[in-house]
């Protein structure tokens, strides 16, 4: 992508009202919503924001504007990358991070925490445990929702940041081989990708333990879209033409017993060893947290992506709230 990096003069050119923009006062629930040409307004703002926030840091873009970042589940990355995506915009947060000191722990509804933010906030961020709970909040506000993971279902702006991080690193996401590996049956965030992906023309590529494996209606969905897809349980047959490698941990809040978990929990480790077998140019990819599935010495290789990553995703962040606001 080439773009015009943008400066503090250019400020009034590449932002503004954009009240016919393809997100204004939309909810953001699943990457289904999502055409290719959608995907380059937002990489086109989210570049922007790179540049504006490496310029001059904070701007008044959402002056006035206020996000409700409302958490269920736990969260360092999501939460603080869209309060800092707010604050960079000149918006304040109302952050409820523990909902147990919140009225839901009086037995407050979802529908009604969510309409008594909406009566405070401009825009409302939604992680919750259950698969569905976005739409159904989406249901009954009518200010935009935002899902920042709903169980084992989507984690759309993940995904919107993943290959944000792709097309950054290396250019284009056409004709990639991209590799999931870890726990994709609880994964949200290889569901939401693999989805995305499926718009380009990529080979994807799952390696887990069968116990493990991406979910049929989900192969099913991008085989009728002639995607092709390949299942192994060792990383070794595929990694060589590998070049995108997208690790997950293995989720063991998900699991119903510690013997289910522990029979999984260490079947993949990427070390230096694995790296010597992999392209010059392959980028190892994390959504975060790890839990030893990365050994910490990877950390140092030019291809480990996973922290750049994380700070593609307040830009993709940046743009997602100016667009949904109206702003770009
Ligand atoms: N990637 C991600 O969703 O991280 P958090 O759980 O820390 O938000």
């Amino acid at each position: 992508m080439t773009l015009e990096t943008p400066t503090a003069n250019s400020f009034s050119l590449p932002f503004g009202e954009q009240r016919n923009g393809p997100l204004y006062g939309k909810d953001i629930l699943s990457v289904h919503q999502f055409s290719r040409e959608d995907l380059t307004h937002i990489y086109t703002v989210a570049h922007e924001m790179r540049g504006m926030v490496a310029r001059i840091g904070t701007f008044d873009l959402l002056k006035g504007k206020i996000l409700a970042n409302l958490f269920y589940e736990p969260s360092t990355r999501t939460s603080a990358s869209f309060t800092a995506a707010m604050e960079r915009l000149g918006g304040s947060v109302i952050p409820i991070n523990n909902v147990q000191y919140s009225s839901v722990s009086k037995g407050e509804s979802l529908p009604d925490t969510v309409r008594t933010l909406e009566c405070y906030a401009d825009v409302i961020v939604l992680r919750h445990p259950e698969v569905g709970s976005c739409a159904l909040a989406a249901q009954y506000a009518s200010k935009p929702v935002i899902n920042a993971g709903d169980g084992i279902g989507e984690h759309p702006t993940q995904a919107l940041l993943d290959l944000f991080t792709i097309f950054e690193e290396l250019g284009t996401s056409d004709g990639l081989s991209v590799t999931m590996l870890g726990d994709l049956w609880n994964g949200r965030t290889v569901h939401s990708l693999a989805r995305l992906l499926a718009l380009f023309n990529v080979k994807l590529n799952y390696v887990s333990p069968d116990v493990l494996k991406m979910p049929d209606e989900i192969v099913a969905e991008l085989n009728g879209k002639g995607i092709s897809q390949q299942a192994f349980t060792e990383l070794d047959p595929i990694l060589p033409e590998t070049d995108v490698l997208y690790v997950t941990r293995i989720q063991k809040e998900r699991f119903e017993s510690q013997e289910a978990y522990d029979a999984v929990k260490d079947l993949y480790v990427i070390t230096p060893d694995t790296m010597k077998q992999a392209k010059e140019k392959m980028i190892v990819m994390h959504p975060l947290p790890r839990v030893g599935e990365i050994s910490m010495e990877v950390d140092a290789d030019p291809r480990a992506a996973y922290f750049r990553q994380m700070e593609y995703g307040l830009y993709t962040r940046m743009a997602l709230l100016a667009m949904v606001l109206g702003k770009a």
